[in-house]
């Protein structure tokens, strides 16, 4: 197998250059843009030839991708799975070819984790507890209608999503410590500004005193902030906003008050990536999961963090 000669980059090329087929998720969100960056930028600087897809939010079309890696004789396959399920054949696929695979961002659901290498990304679970702790904190000022109750609507991120899964836990998990708070509604938006546009404004239709918003992630975010705006409501007051990501116009949402918190989310996985890549070519041992450090930010942080924000 192709693989087994450490470093030559035994596959897609004549030279010595590491060959990487990435399958992307699609480029739904301001995070997404901004991963997709730093993996090709990353890419150049580490001297990994890139073959890129992006599967516009398609399992199927990422299979595809995969399965053209695979008929390439790749030196390694990363991918950001769009949904949890359905990988076996395809990773059994790439496995049987000798091709190393590297899970980023997303995970996979699947009982064999011998069918990839490493799990390079964010705990999502975390993400949503975050969120939701610090709702509890806020307690005392989140019952912005005065009627004893926390009403919460939910923005979920793509059904089947690692992340959507994840942060919903998450989140419920956290606020169960205050029975006030509850989740009258949730939806998906697909982690997109016009996904959460369109569900914000169904809720606002459907629903009645609505305290908080909890999106997954911020553009779904901004886009509740253009239906509250339309339906003559300030955002950041008269509803509260909660997002994950802290992308650049999250946080200028939130340094002008229109959001309450953000919990980030990093994008910028370029660096670990082709890290991960090399050793898992040269057959070294990588850990069997890296997790990305990540904070979290209120108004006050966020006007102080906007200035020196890479994305
Ligand atoms: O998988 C990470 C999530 O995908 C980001 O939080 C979201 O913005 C993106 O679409």
């Amino acid at each position: 197998g192709e693989n087994e000669a450490p470093a030559a980059g035994g596959g897609g090329g004549g030279d010595d250059k590491i060959v990487m087929g990435f399958a992307q998720v699609g480029a739904e969100s301001g995070w997404r843009t901004a991963n997709t960056k730093s993996i090709q930028e990353t890419a150049k600087t580490a001297g990994v030839e890139l073959k890129f897809s992006d599967a516009q939010q398609k399992q199927e079309n990422q299979i595809k991708a995969i399965r053209s890696y695979i008929q390439q004789k790749v030196d390694v396959i990363a991918f950001s799975p769009v949904v949890q399920t359905g990988w076996d054949t395809v990773l059994l696929e790439a496995k049987r070819a000798n091709i190393p695979v590297i899970l980023t961002d997303r995970a996979v659901d699947s009982k064999d984790t011998s069918l990839y290498k490493t799990f390079l990304g964010s705990d999502f679970v975390e993400e949503g507890k975050k969120a939701g702790d610090w709702l509890v904190k806020q307690a005392a000022t989140a019952d912005v209608n005065g009627d004893g109750a926390i009403k919460v609507v939910e923005l979920q991120g793509t059904t089947g999503a690692a992340p959507a899964i994840d942060r919903k836990k998450g989140f419920e998990d956290a606020i169960a410590a205050n029975p006030k708070i509850s989740v009258a509604a949730s939806q998906t938006g697909d982690f997109t500004r016009d996904g959460g546009k369109k569900v914000m404004e169904s809720f606002l239709n459907a629903q009645k005193d609505i305290d908080v918003v909890y999106a997954h992630n911020d553009d779904m975010g901004l886009g509740a902030i253009e239906a509250i705006e339309a339906a003559g409501r300030k955002p950041g007051k008269d509803i509260k906003i909660i997002t994950i990501d802290a992308v650049k116009d999250g946080m200028t949402a939130l340094a002008a008050g229109k959001i309450d918190y953000i919990v980030e989310c990093n994008p910028l996985l370029g660096p670990q990536l082709m890290d991960l890549a090399k050793k898992v070519v040269a057959g070294e041992e990588v850990p069997a999961r890296v997790v990305t450090e990540e904070t979290a930010f209120d108004q006050a942080a966020a006007k102080e963090a906007l200035p020196t924000r890479q994305y």
